[in-house]
């Protein structure tokens, strides 16, 4: 571990206020995953043009792969980059699912802003300890804490979930007293990835557990609910990625519907991984199938960070409400 730094210094900031405002505006803040520059700059760019509040999140293994030296020096690029756009964004950095006490503290001192510890997959008892640890220490530098209660069901991370189990509302006031976290996390039918629901040719994917939502914001109302599993799998993508040699079959996420009704609630952050990796994907087949003489990485990443640009900005302006919320 190398020197300690405080996200402060890097001009970031933590999820408290921009929770708030969403709860109160009915609204989400977007947190989208990156892992390389061009889907960074995309991010940033796109929420400095629709003037959104924006979440830029890392997963364990997006940390492993980038470096977390390399992804502190890219956050403060990112913030410096939107100073310069003359945009005035709050930005977040946040850790997504983390799995224990020494990952949390690792990235509370190298510059997060806001960690998630997911102890979903322990008993409940050591769900809250684990969490509760990670608090005293995150709160101590003032970063936000994300807990999660129930199962999503596909990966979550390292940690396979068959079937998901959703969040029990009985337990959630007790584990945010408990704990003391932020946010919560809940399970109420979405899952990661891009293959999120079995359908038929032409069949809708169920709706999501709206009534489990409706009973926890009536237990700890006002409270930050977070969605994971949140991507739409556009279509678009998916049949361009098919087009030009790809081979996703049956795949479905969360209709755009769904998602502004959770983005109206409690829910004020919505997690999009999935849809920027299927945005990214698409324009780069094409790009190479349509210039089989071009070796330029310039060129398909450059077409790919185009796309994520468009797809944000959609998701912001249309979906999230989060436009014009900075
Ligand atoms: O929730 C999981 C995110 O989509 C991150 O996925 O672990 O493959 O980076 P990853
Ligand atoms: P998607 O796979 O639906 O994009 O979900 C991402 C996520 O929840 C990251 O934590
Ligand atoms: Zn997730």
């Amino acid at each position: 571990m190398g020197v300690k730094v405080s996200y402060k210094e890097l001009g970031l900031a933590n999820t408290r206020e921009m929770f708030k405002k969403a709860v109160n505006g009915g609204y989400a803040i977007p947190a989208y995953n990156f892992n390389n520059l061009e889907q960074l700059q995309a991010i940033v760019t796109a929420c400095a043009e629709t003037s959104s509040p924006v979440i830029v999140q890392v997963s364990k293994g997006a940390r492993d792969y980038a470096n977390q030296t390399m992804l502190r020096y890219m956050a403060m690029g990112a913030v410096e980059m939107v100073r310069e756009m003359g945009a005035q964004i709050p930005i977040a950095l946040h850790l997504d699912h983390g799995d224990t006490l020494e990952l949390c503290k690792s990235c509370v001192d190298s510059g997060f802003s806001s960690v998630m510890i997911d102890g979903s997959h322990h008993s409940y008892e050591e769900n809250v300890a684990l969490t509760r640890q990670v608090v005293e220490y995150a709160h101590a530098h003032d970063v936000t804490v994300e807990g999660e209660l129930g199962v999503l069901a596909g990966i979550e991370d390292e940690v396979q979930a068959e079937h998901s189990t959703y969040t029990r509302p009985e337990e959630v006031e007790d584990f945010v007293q408990k704990t003391g976290v932020d946010s919560l996390a809940i399970s109420i039918g979405t899952s990661h990835g891009a293959f999120k629901f079995k359908v038929k040719e032409g069949e809708e994917p169920p709706p999501l557990r709206f009534d489990i939502l409706a009973e926890i914001e009536r237990r700890i109302p006002g409270f930050p609910i977070v969605l994971h599993g949140a991507s739409s799998v556009v279509p678009e993508y998916v049949e361009l990625i098919n087009a030009y040699g790809g081979k996703l079959e049956g795949a479905v996420g969360v209709s755009e519907e769904q998602l502004r009704r959770a983005a109206a609630s409690a829910v004020c952050k919505i997690n999009i991984d999935s849809d920027g990796r299927l945005a990214v994907t698409a324009r780069v087949r094409e790009f190479l199938a349509n210039n089989p003489g071009e070796f330029d990485p310039r060129k398909y990443l450059g077409a790919a960070r185009k796309e994520l640009i468009k797809l944000i900005k959609h998701k912001n302006e249309t979906v999230l409400g989060s436009a014009g919320k900075a």
